[in-house]
Formats: structure tokens, C-alpha cells, sequence
């Protein structure tokens, strides 16, 4: 019978070793290079250390599940919560029963347990264990030129065909619109970050804590990926901000709006930082933004902006246990503020 224990330092080896069995040498490879920023630096790790429960037999490490901690707004009320992110059994011991003991010492632990971008293999588990589905979160997508559209699973033909045919919209939707208020670069995320957090928060039912210690971990100090950052500013106050980076994808350049906070109500200002997106990914010559998101509000905006909705393989669970929730709560999720920069998504 395996045990569960909490992480400490002497599991990291075994821990390092075990991923490369179950995930392979390119991920593992990732992994190490991400490991320090995303399991210690993190602010909301606790004084005991990363919030990782590993399963043991004897000596041997046999599994982990890996959490991020967070501070969650629900409804108002702060609590402690946890993204799950790398659970792995080793192979010969799958399908034995060890995968739900680890989600549940995890759920027992947290204030909220959550969930994002699910594998195949952990959204079953998810289902056998009839934890709430909140997902799949949906992914919106700007065209920018006429090879926007393109599928790497399609033949050059289809592609081309397809280009041709939609070029008028493109150039309908990817008109240069005039900016509204003045967007900023940012050097690192300050004080005047806090009060916007404190501003905003109220106005979602469903909020990971966005306060400037969390934004710089999460968006100034990655080892393995670079963003962008802008503010949204309005008299020298700041209304929000953007998180964008440009990568290439086998069919083309995209630029992923990776995150961003706003007033819901503040529709001209949520179009200004789309509209500044919009101009960066031209200057990176990028063929489309796409973006996961999923407030109905700030949906419609963009919709509105030029962006369609496409099918999303983002699934999404949360599970809610420090503060009491009804059973339609998993189901009105028009106000949660989900992005792909919650959780680990944005690798
Ligand atoms: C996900 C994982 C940790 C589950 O651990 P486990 O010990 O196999 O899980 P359990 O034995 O407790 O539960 C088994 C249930 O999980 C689901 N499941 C596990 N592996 C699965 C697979 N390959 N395909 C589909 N469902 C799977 C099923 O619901 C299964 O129930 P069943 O056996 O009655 O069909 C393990 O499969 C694993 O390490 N997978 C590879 C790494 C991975 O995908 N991690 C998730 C990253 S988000």
C-alpha cells in the first residue's frame, strides 16, 4: 500500500526522475527548467513548501500530484484555493486506484481545489469522481491575414481555398481602429496594481487574486517564456491591463492574449487593449490573437472587436469547499474571470 507524504527536498530527484518516465525527456526537460519558479517562488507558497503530496512505496516514489497555490475570490469571500497541475502514477502502477487517493488528499488540503486544461486520462478520473465540469473554457480567435484561417490537419489545397474565400471578412475584421485611452508599456506591476485588484475583484463571481505579487511571479519572472505587458490608463489611473507574447505555430505566427484585467462594464476599455493587441500582433506580422476566456461580458466585447469563438479543448473543473456553494453555482459561469494565463496553461 502506497503512502502519501507532503514533498520535502530529498523527493525532488526521484520526483525529476519519475516525470521523465511518465511524460518523456522533452517534457521532463521543461519541467526542470520551470520547476524552482513555479513550485517555490510562487508568493502563496506556504512557509512549509511547495504544495505537493508525493506517493511512496517504501523508498520509492511511485507519484506526486503537484499544486499551484492561489488566493481564490469566490462570490465576494477569499480563500485559499490550488490549480492541480502535474499529477503523474508511474505506469506499472495506473489504474490501481493511487490517481484518486492523490486528487483526493489534494481536495482534502485545499479551500478550492481547480483545475485547468485537463489530459484525457485526469478528466476521466474527474468524471468518475462527479467532480463538478465547469468547462471546456471558450477560445476566441482574431483573423488577421488571409492565412488566419489555416488548418495544419488540412492539405495546402484546402488551405488555399479557404484563404481566398474568406479574405473579405479578414479585411473587414482587421481594420485599424483609433485607441480610446493611453496604453502603457509596463515595467514591472506596482503598487497602483493593488488598488486596481481591490477595485475589480468585487465585480466577479469567480477571480484568482490578481494583485501585483502574483502578476510579477506569474508574468515578469518565467524562466521559460517572455511576455508582454501593457496597462490601461486613464488620467494617470490605472483601468486594467494586457499580457500578450507572439509564438509560431506550425501554420503560422499568433498572438495568444494570455491575460488581462478589466471593469466588465468597461467596454471601451477592454476595446482599447484589444484594439493596442491588435496593432502588436501586425507589427509582429502575426495571422491571428487568439485568447481563452470565459466572462460572457468581456466575450461579447470581443465578438464585437472581430473575434469568433472556435471549439476549445480547455476543460475546466473547480471544486469549492471553504465557503458553502449551491450546485447551480458550477453552472453560471458568465461571470467567472478565466484565462490562459490561470493555472499553468501557457507553456
Ligand atoms: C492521470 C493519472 C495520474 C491517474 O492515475 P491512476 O492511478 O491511473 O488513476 P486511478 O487508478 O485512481 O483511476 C483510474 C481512472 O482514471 C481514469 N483514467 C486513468 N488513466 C486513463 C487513461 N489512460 N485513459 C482514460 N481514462 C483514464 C479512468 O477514469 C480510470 O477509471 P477506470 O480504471 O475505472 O476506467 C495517471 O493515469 C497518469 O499518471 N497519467 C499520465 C500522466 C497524466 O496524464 N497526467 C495528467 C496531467 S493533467
Amino acid at each position: 500500500m502506497a503512502e502519501i507524504t507532503r514533498f520535502t527536498q530529498d523527493d525532488l530527484k526521484p520526483v525529476l526522475a519519475l516525470y521523465r518516465r511518465v511524460f518523456g525527456a522533452d517534457a521532463a526537460e521543461a519541467n526542470r527548467l520551470r520547476w524552482e519558479w513555479q513550485y517555490r517562488r510562487n508568493p502563496c507558497v506556504p512557509p512549509e513548501g511547495p504544495l505537493t503530496w508525493v506517493a511512496k512505496e517504501g523508498p520509492t516514489v511511485i507519484g506526486q500530484y503537484a499544486t499551484m497555490p492561489v488566493r481564490l475570490v469566490v462570490r465576494g469571500q477569499e480563500i485559499q484555493a490550488a490549480w492541480g497541475m502535474d499529477v503523474m502514477v508511474a505506469p506499472e502502477r495506473q489504474r490501481q486506484g493511487l490517481g484518486e487517493v492523490l486528487f483526493r488528499t489534494w481536495d482534502q488540503n485545499v479551500g478550492a481545489a481547480l483545475g485547468l486544461g485537463l489530459s484525457e486520462s485526469s478528466y476521466r478520473l474527474f468524471q468518475k469522481m462527479r467532480w463538478p465540469n465547469v468547462g471546456p473554457v471558450p477560445v476566441l480567435v482574431k483573423p488577421l491575414t488571409r492565412r488566419a484561417l489555416r488548418q495544419p490537419s488540412w492539405p495546402m489545397w484546402a488551405n488555399r481555398l479557404v484563404s481566398a474565400v474568406t479574405l473579405p471578412l479578414v479585411r473587414i475584421v482587421s481594420r485599424t481602429k483609433p485607441l480610446r485611452a493611453e496604453v502603457e508599456p509596463v515595467s514591472r506591476f506596482g503598487d497602483e496594481f493593488n488598488g486596481l485588484w481591490e477595485r475589480l475583484a468585487p465585480k466577479f463571481d469567480f477571480v484568482v487574486r490578481r494583485d501585483a505579487p502574483y502578476l510579477n511571479w506569474k508574468f515578469f519572472e518565467p524562466p521559460h517564456v517572455r511576455y508582454n505587458h501593457v496597462a490601461l490608463k486613464r488620467g494617470g489611473e490605472v483601468h486594467g491591463y494586457a499580457v500578450y507574447r507572439h509564438l509560431h505555430e506550425p501554420r503560422g505566427r499568433v498572438t495568444q492574449l494570455v491575460d488581462f484585467l478589466v471593469d466588465p462594464g468597461d467596454e471601451l476599455g477592454l476595446k482599447t487593449l484589444l484594439r493596442w493587441i491588435d496593432r502588436e500582433a501586425r507589427n509582429a506580422d502575426s495571422d491571428k490573437v487568439r485568447t481563452v476566456c470565459m466572462h460572457q461580458e468581456f466575450r461579447r466585447i470581443m465578438r464585437r472587436s472581430g473575434y469568433f469563438q472556435v471549439k476549445s479543448t480547455v476543460e475546466f473543473t473547480a471544486k469549492i469547499n471553504a465557503v458553502e456553494v449551491t450546485p447551480d453555482f458550477y453552472g453560471r459561469t458568465g461571470t467567472w474571470h478565466v484565462t490562459l494565463g490561470d493555472s499553468d496553461q501557457d507553456r
